[in-house]
């Protein structure tokens, strides 16, 4: 492998380590080797309360590995990406090889962009429709991973509001969840993972509630009340339910929203409406046909151009090996 290839996977791991993760678990470890990046799963990071299948697990290391092809691809590569490409080793979920350089096309280097520019955004977004044209992109940056993306119709508005709600208060309402959440919202500073509740919001009524991260008083951001009015929740959902669905429903889910921030819209993940058993199956019911819902994204025009604290990330010298001894 020549020094500028190792370069280029190193900068691609790097990259990967923005994506976003259920709590900010960072759940993967990343390895470059000769002319290949590997992407691991880290089951020690899995939340066993909120995500005791590692669902959200393996949709985070999905976001991961589509921030690293992002990257690639932004850098001119085509690459080769082999999914669970050793059936002995259940952890490695992805073989990314460099296969030929390529011309970087702009919507590359606008995605790469957005990586460095994304943040969850959980204050309420304008009134401002988010239009049929951008949300035709989005439908589409789904499709390219083979997802789909569901627009909730506004009837369906209630229903989504009271499964979120209903999760929200079982979750709640759990000792193990209460303690998991405590523990990934006050992390140590050295940890460099978690939640901080600065990123989060004060509880005020929404269209549909958002995770309370906050636990300690004055810590979120101050929010006013009856906002998200043109913002759109989107389902990210496709036929199975398996770990190969949840890693590609993850690259999926990354693509919406790298191409939404691309777009100068503000996104905001939702996942704890399918973490429970009868709000997920709400949740699937609203869906045409039969598809299993992976996660919602909110999107929508922000109010507030105030930047967002940076959730941190661990450093790559922990999060990123050299090759194999
Ligand atoms: C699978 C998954 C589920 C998530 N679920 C939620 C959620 O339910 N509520 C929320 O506010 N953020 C959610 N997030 C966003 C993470 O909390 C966020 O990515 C993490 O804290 C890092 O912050 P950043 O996205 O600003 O980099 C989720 C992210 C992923 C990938």
């Amino acid at each position: 492998m020549s020094e500028r290839e190792h370069e280029v996977l190193t900068a691609a791991a790097e990259a990967a380590l923005r994506a976003p993760s259920i709590f900010n678990t960072q759940p993967w470890q990343w390895r470059v080797d000769a002319n290949t990046l590997e992407l691991y799963a880290d089951y020690d990071r899995q939340l066993t309360t909120t995500d005791p299948y590692g669902r959200f697990l393996l949709l985070s290391c999905g976001a991961s590995l589509h921030h690293a092809r992002v990257a690639l691809a932004a850098a001119g590569w085509r690459v080769v990406v082999d999914r669970f490409p050793d059936p002995r080793d259940a952890d490695l979920l992805a073989r990314i090889r460099l296969a030929e350089p390529a011309v970087s096309a702009a919507e590359d280097l606008a995605m790469s962009a957005a990586i460095r520019a994304r943040r969850t955004d959980r204050r309420p977004f304008a009134e401002q429709p988010v239009s049929d044209a951008l949300l035709r992109d989005l439908v589409a940056a789904a499709q390219r991973e083979g997802a789909q993306l569901y627009d909730v119709r506004p009837n369906q508005m209630p229903m989504l509001a009271v499964a979120v709600a209903s999760a929200q208060a079982t979750q709640r309402s759990g000792g193990a969840y209460r303690s998991e959440l405590l523990r990934w919202t006050n992390r140590p500073q050295w940890s460099a993972d978690g939640v901080p509740q600065k990123t989060g919001v004060t509880h005020v009524a929404r269209r549909v509630p958002v995770r309370d991260f906050v636990s300690a008083p004055n810590q979120g951001m101050t929010v006013e009340p009856g906002g998200d009015l043109g913002a759109r929740y989107l389902i990210v959902h496709g036929p199975g339910d398996e770990p190969k669905d949840w890693l590609r429903a993850g690259e999926a889910v990354s693509s919406v929203l790298l191409t939404a921030v691309s777009l100068g819209l503000g996104v905001a993940p939702i996942s704890d409406v399918i973490e429970v058993e009868h709000p997920r199956a709400l949740v699937r019911g609203l869906l045409p046909g039969s598809g299993q819902p992976y996660l919602i994204v909110r999107c929508g025009h922000c109010v507030d151009a105030t930047p967002i604290d940076d959730a941190p990330r661990r450093e790559a010298t922990e999060a990123i090996r050299g090759p194999r001894p």
